[in-house]
Parts: structure tokens; sequence; C-alpha cells
């Protein structure tokens, strides 16, 4: 309770006029007693020179009017509070020889034989000393008396006697015990009007901080609408003023705070990339869905050991540096599967010191970029080896021939037709090639008409049907009456049914069959071809359609294939809006199964 500043305030004005009350209340009283005295003593001293010009008194024979100066001595009039004493010399002692009225009777007492009279001053007094003195009696503190003694000296210049005054100091003692009480009943007057003023005093200043204190409690707590009533001008209105808008300032930066926290936090959520903050000792900090989802982090996981994860996933490299290097900066390559592969670049961060704090790891889905990166080098190297092969066999032949072959005309023509083949192979890999690449960049400048899939279909029999005759094969053609036609390129869609058609021939064995079926399903075109050939194994099937994928290499080698037939179909056919299925058994056959929809193949070419 004596903590506040309130209950300080009241003990500090109580003490300051207590303090101020004592000072003043002693100084009063002492200069009243002082005053009180000094005329007590006046009075004595009035009386002393008075009586001293009493004829008796002055005479120089006191033993012959003895009885005169007695009675006139005692008749003398003198204040009710004082009493006189005559002395007269008794060889060197005084002795009292008469006394006031009222006074105590001492006549005939030598001077130190009575209590009422001060030795020290008669002393004093005998020895010449022209000056009163004054002294006050010590008995009781409260039973004060004033004494004065006055010598009387004869002609010759001896003291004959002595006057003795006293004085009783009873009332000056009961005025200042009265001004004393009237004193202390002010003093405690005052003191009680301090407390009651003093509390309403610091009331009025407390109360305002205390509201600002309760408001500045809330603020602590997060509610920022608080507002402190400004009721004066003086320092605590400024006070109340300047917390006002304290606490508008800082709902401003908290609201743009916020706002930029939820930004970041919408950033840090919503970002394609996964992103991982971690500590100096490789603990996990911040990690964004995409990360937890990588890493297999749960949301409520706090410990989690990141560079332990990292360091499992490339053993190959030593991480620890990233830890302590000065300078972490980088990228590396993660593979969390073979269809998550991730770049993950990282750079360090600090805290408000400029100290090292941790790492911030950013991971980057490369899977696509780095597949298609593979197909690319695999496709330069497809490209290198294909060409590579004829021309190696053309460059034998011909060097054979220059050897001497030459003049063997049989054998000349046989070899000129193998380089006249591998001539026309490569004549082949380059045209497919370049019909892929112009499809690639959509550079394709079809015409387009209309198609219809009996015509074209029995065009295919046609041209096909000497390959299946060649091989025994059976080369059956089915067509759904009142097929609609589609909107297409005419040579690129027979190129489909001719690649499609030719693997059937090719990779059936002699006496089988291939099915031609054109029909609808739904409101699609389609196109089945089926066999009961050799079959792809399922492995394979995902990747047939890849550039230069050939199942079985040498063979389909030997059979002139080279890989392109299926992805130069695949493209067409998308390029008209389709799309092209592949199903087989190895050993039992294989289906291919085309779909167009319905007269709109148009609209991507
Ligand atoms: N009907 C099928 N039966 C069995 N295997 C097939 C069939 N169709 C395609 N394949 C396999 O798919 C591979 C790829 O076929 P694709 O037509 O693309 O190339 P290719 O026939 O070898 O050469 P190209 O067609 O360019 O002359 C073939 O090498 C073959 O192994
Ligand atoms: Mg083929």
């Amino acid at each position: 309770m004596f903590k506040s500043i309130r209950w300080r305030l009241v003990i500090i004005y109580f003490l300051l006029v207590f303090m101020a009350v004592t000072v003043v209340g002693v100084f009063i009283l002492d200069r009243l007693r002082s005053q009180q005295e000094e005329w007590t003593l006046n009075n004595m001293r009035q009386y002393a020179e008075q009586v001293q010009v009493l004829p008796s008194l002055r005479a120089d024979d006191w033993v012959e009017n003895e009885s005169q100066l007695v009675e006139s001595f005692s008749n003398w009039p003198i204040a009710q509070t004082d009493q006189a004493y005559l002395l007269r010399m008794d060889g060197t002692v005084p002795r009292v020889l008469s006394s006031s009225m009222g006074a105590q009777n001492l006549i005939g007492k030598l001077a130190y034989e009575t209590e009422v009279i001060d030795n020290e001053l008669v002393f004093n007094a005998l020895n010449g000393e022209k000056e009163d003195k004054i002294k006050k009696g010590t008995y009781q503190p409260e039973d004060t008396v004033a004494h004065l003694v006055v010598p009387l000296f004869s002609v010759s210049g001896e003291i004959k006697g002595l006057i003795y005054v006293t004085s009783d100091l009873e009332v000056t003692n009961q005025v200042l015990s009265a001004s004393r009480t009237i004193l202390f009943q002010g003093m405690a007057l005052a003191l009680v009007l301090t407390v009651i003023m003093g509390s309403i005093l610091s009331r009025s200043i407390t109360v305002p901080i205390q509201a600002v204190t309760i408001k500045a409690a809330k603020m602590a707590e997060g509610d920022f609408d608080q507002k402190v009533d400004v009721k004066s001008d003086d320092e605590l209105g400024q006070l109340a003023m300047m917390f006002n808008s304290l606490t508008d300032e800082l709902k401003k930066t908290i609201s743009q705070l916020s706002e930029e926290g939820s930004k970041l936090e919408a950033l840090f959520t919503n970002m394609a990339d996964g992103l991982i903050a971690i500590d100096t000792k490789g603990k996990l900090l911040h990690a964004n869905p995409i990360a937890r989802k990588l890493f297999v982090i749960d949301e409520m996981e706090k410990e989690q050991d990141v560079l332990s994860l990292l360091q499992e996933l490339r053993p190959d490299v030593q991480l620890d540096h990233l830890m302590t290097s000065e300078d972490a900066r980088g990228e590396l390559m993660l593979e969390f599967s073979p269809e998550e592969i991730y770049r993950a670049h990282y750079a360090p961060f600090l805290n408000d010191k400029g100290e090292r704090s941790g790492l911030i790891l950013v991971f980057q889905d490369i899977t696509e970029q780095y597949k298609l990166e593979t197909m690319r080098r695999e496709f330069v190297a497809n490209v290198s080896h294909e060409l590579k092969t004829p021309i190696t066999t053309i460059k034998s032949y011909t060097e054979t021939i220059m050897d001497g072959v030459l003049d063997d005309k049989e054998m000349s023509t046989k070899f000129l037709g193998v380089i006249n083949n591998e001539c026309d192979r490569m004549t082949r890999i380059v045209r497919d090639l370049l019909q892929l690449s112009s499809m690639d960049y959509q550079e394709t400048n079809w015409e387009l008409s209309e198609v219809c899939l009996q015509e074209l279909l029995e065009l295919v029999d046609l041209k096909m049907k000497i390959s299946a005759q060649a091989k025994n094969q059976q080369l059956r053609i089915r067509i759904e009456p009142t097929l609609p036609c589609l909107t297409g390129n005419r040579d690129a869609l027979e190129q489909v049914m001719l690649n499609v058609v030719s693997n059937a021939i090719k990779y059936t064995q002699e006496g089988g069959t291939i099915d031609m079926h054109a029909y609808m399903e739904e409101s699609h075109l389609m196109v089945r071809v089926r066999d009961n050939g050799s079959g792809i194994p399922q492995e394979d099937l995902d990747r047939i359609f890849e550039r230069f994928y050939r199942v079985n290499k040498a063979r389909s080698r030997a059979m002139g294939g080279t890989g392109l037939g299926l992805s130069i179909a695949k493209q067409i056919v998308e390029l008209h809006g389709g799309s092209i299925q592949i199903q087989s058994n190895l050993g039992e056959g294989t289906v291919v199964e085309i779909r167009f929809r319905d007269g709109n193949a148009q609209e991507r070419v």
C-alpha cells in the first residue's frame, strides 16, 4: 500500500507540514517564553528601582531608623506574584531585615540560611558587581522563579545592604502550556487536513496515472483499442494525449506488421517451392507444407534433424560444413524418389546481432526438367548411334569395293545394294527426325480436309496387304457404318495408321492375324488395331512412345525399325486432338487404340 505514489505523496505532505508546524511552534513558544520572562524581569527591576528611592533606604544609618525602614519596605506595593527581601550587612554576611507583604517570614535569617535566596547571586552582588543578575529557580522545571539582587551602597561606597526580589513564573508557565496545547491542537488539525488534502491532491495525480497503467496493461495483453480520456491540459493531460497517440501508432504499426506477416505466411505456405529454415545444429525451425511433405515431417514435429535427413539423401557429400562455413551458399541435387527430383538452394540467415543463426533451404521441383534433360541426352546419343551404324556400314562396304571388289560385278552390285539400303535408312531416320522436330515446334503447315476413316483404312489395307501376305498374315478390316468423318491432315493420319499397322505386321509371326476396327465409343471416333503377335513386356509399355525406344533393339533394327514410328504416330494423333494407347500381353498380342474427338480434330492442327 505504501509503495504507491499516492501514499508516498500523503506521507511527504504529512512530514513537511509536521516539520513546518513543529519548527514554527517551537520558535513561537520560545519567543513567547523569553518575552514573558523579560516582562517579569522588567517589573522586578522597576520595583527595585522604585524601592531604592525610599528615604529610609537611602539613609546611611539603618540602625537608627530600623523600624521605619522595615515598615516602609514591607508596605511598599509589589506585584502579587513577586516577593522582595531587604538584607542588611551583618559584618560580611547579609541578614534579612525586612520583607514585602506576602513574602516568607525569613526575618533575622542569614542570606545563606534560606532556600529562597540564591547564594551565588548574593555572592556576586557582594563583590560589587553593579549589573543585575537574574537566575531562575531550578528546583522543579515547571516551578520557575525569577531572582533579582541589587546591592545598596553607603555614601562611603561600602555595601550596606541588598534588595532581593523573586517572582514566581507560574503564570508564564501556564500561558506557555496553554499556548503549547493550542499549538498541538492546531498541529493535529493541520495534519489531519494535510492527510485529507494530500490524499485528494495525490488522487487527482494518481487516478489518471492509474488509468494509463490499466490501459497499458491491457495493451500488453494485446488489446490495442485503448483510449484514455484527456481531462486537462497539464502534464497528466499531455501524458494521456501521448498515450493515445502511442496506441494509435502501435495499432498502425502492428496492423502493418501483421499484414506483412500474413502476406509472408501466405507466400510461405502457398509458394510452389519447398522452404525450410534450420538452426545452426541442423534442427528444424520452420517448414512450409511442400517441404513438410517432401521430408515427411509432421505438423507438430519440432526437433526434426533436417541435416541428417539431407545427409541420408546425399551420403556422397559432406554436409556438416554447411552449418559452420562462413559463406554457406550453393545448391544441391536431391532425389527423394524417381518422381521427385529437387534442387535445393541454400543460404545462411543472420540474427539481429549479425551472427549466423541458421540456414534457409529452398527446394525447387526439377523432376520434369531432369527427365527432359535425360531424354535429351539419350536422344542425342540415340541419334548419333542410329546414324553412325549405317555410316559405318557404308564406309566399310565402300572400302571393300575400293579394295578390289569393284571388278567383281556381282559382288559390287550386292554391296552397292547394301549401301543404297543404308542410305535409305539414313534418309528415313533424318526424314522422321525432321518430321518430329517440326511437330515439336508446331511448325507443321498441314492442309486440312475431311478425312473419312472408311476411305483411310481401306487405303492402308491396300498398301499393307502385300507385306501381310508376304508373311502369310490375315489383315482384316471392320468399319462400323455411318461413321462421321473428321477434319485433319490426310497424309499425317495415313502415316499414323501405316505406322501402327506396319508394327502389327512386323512384330507378328507368320500366319498371324491383324484386325483393324473403326467404331464410335460414346462421342469418340475409335480405331483399334489388334494383332496376335509377340506382344510387349509390361515394363516397356510406358516407354514405348519414346523416341528410339525399342523393346528388342537388335531384332527391331534387323527388321528395319528405328524406334521412331510410334512417337511420330502419337505426336500426330495428339496434334489432331486425339490420344493413343497401347495394351499388350507378352506372347499374346498387342492392341493399339486411337481415339479422336468427333469432328474436332482440326482444332489443334
Ligand atoms: N504390335 C506390336 N507388337 C509387338 N511389339 C511392338 C508392336 N508395336 C510396336 N512394338 C515395339 O515397339 C517398338 C517401337 O515401335 P516403333 O514403331 O516406334 O519403332 P520401330 O517399329 O522399331 O521402328 P519404326 O517404326 O521407326 O520403323 C518396336 O521396336 C517394338 O519393339
Ligand atoms: Mg514401327
